[in-house]
């Protein structure tokens, strides 16, 4: 994993409470797909440092589980929120193993599965333990974004990518998985999950002010996705 969830998770905390690319284009654009949330039972798959878990509780969710790889995001989490969460570290590319069946009205997962390689448990495991008539909402890099990394040029490959990212004000090495629509849309559907809703989000105009150039990038280019899915059966 990243150095920068581990070695940087506390900066990286700092950074995302009010930056571009998360406070202002992708939580709003995740949270936007979400109904109501009052009185659910909700899980944080690859929970970062609790910005989501901040938003649930604030809007009264009925328990919220948060789950990360990172013992150092979790610790975060641990120590922000104490027992208004059940917070521990957990593999998402493994699914939820200690969730029982059935047992959540909504999952949300933003901004983690680039991280995993093969997405067919983690949705797999997400119906397991969704209700039926509970949803999952996801945000993850946008295949087609994501494919000017490409070194293959075949967009239909999935390739492990590596980068420096400036997030926190320094480069730090990240990898990520780079891969088609169709690969994810299938790992969802053949999972028994129904995408209900899907959009490629809408930058806050905030960000004008901020950095036009950045403003006028993420207004006319793809660069996440946001998804929905329901389990109806
Ligand atoms: C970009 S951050 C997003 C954090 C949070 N969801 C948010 O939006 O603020 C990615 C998070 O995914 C976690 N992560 C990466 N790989 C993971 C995995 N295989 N299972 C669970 N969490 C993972 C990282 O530790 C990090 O906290």
């Amino acid at each position: 994993m990243s150095d920068m969830y581990t070695k940087h998770a506390t900066e990286y905390a700092e950074v995302v409470k009010g930056n571009i690319y998360n406070a202002l284009f992708e939580r709003p654009s995740t949270l936007a797909l979400l109904d109501d949330v009052k009185d659910m039972d909700v899980i944080d798959m690859g929970c970062g440092s609790g910005i989501y878990a901040e938003w649930l509780l604030e809007h009264s969710v009925k328990s919220l589980t948060c789950t990360d790889l990172s013992d150092e995001m979790v610790t975060l989490v641990n120590s922000t929120f104490g027992d208004k969460v059940r917070a521990y570290t957990q593999d998402a590319a493994k699914g939820l193993p200690l969730e029982a069946d059935d047992s959540a009205d909504v999952v949300i997962c933003p901004l983690v599965l680039h991280y995993i390689e093969d997405l067919k448990p983690v949705f797999k495991d997400v119906h397991r333990v969704l209700r039926k008539g509970g949803y999952l909402v996801f945000s993850t890099h946008h295949p087609f974004a994501d494919f000017e990394c490409s070194t293959s040029g075949n967009y239909f490959e999935r390739e492990h990518i590596e980068e420096e990212w400036n997030t926190i004000g320094k480069p730090v090495k990240v990898s990520f998985y780079r891969r088609s629509l169709t690969e994810i849309t299938n790992a969802i559907t053949n999972a028994g999950l129904v995408i209900s809703k899907m959009s490629e989000g809408e930058v806050d105009e905030k960000v004008k002010e901020i950095s036009e150039s950045t403003y006028n990038h993420l207004k006319n280019n793809p660069n996440f996705l946001f998804v929905r899915c329901e389990k109806i059966a």
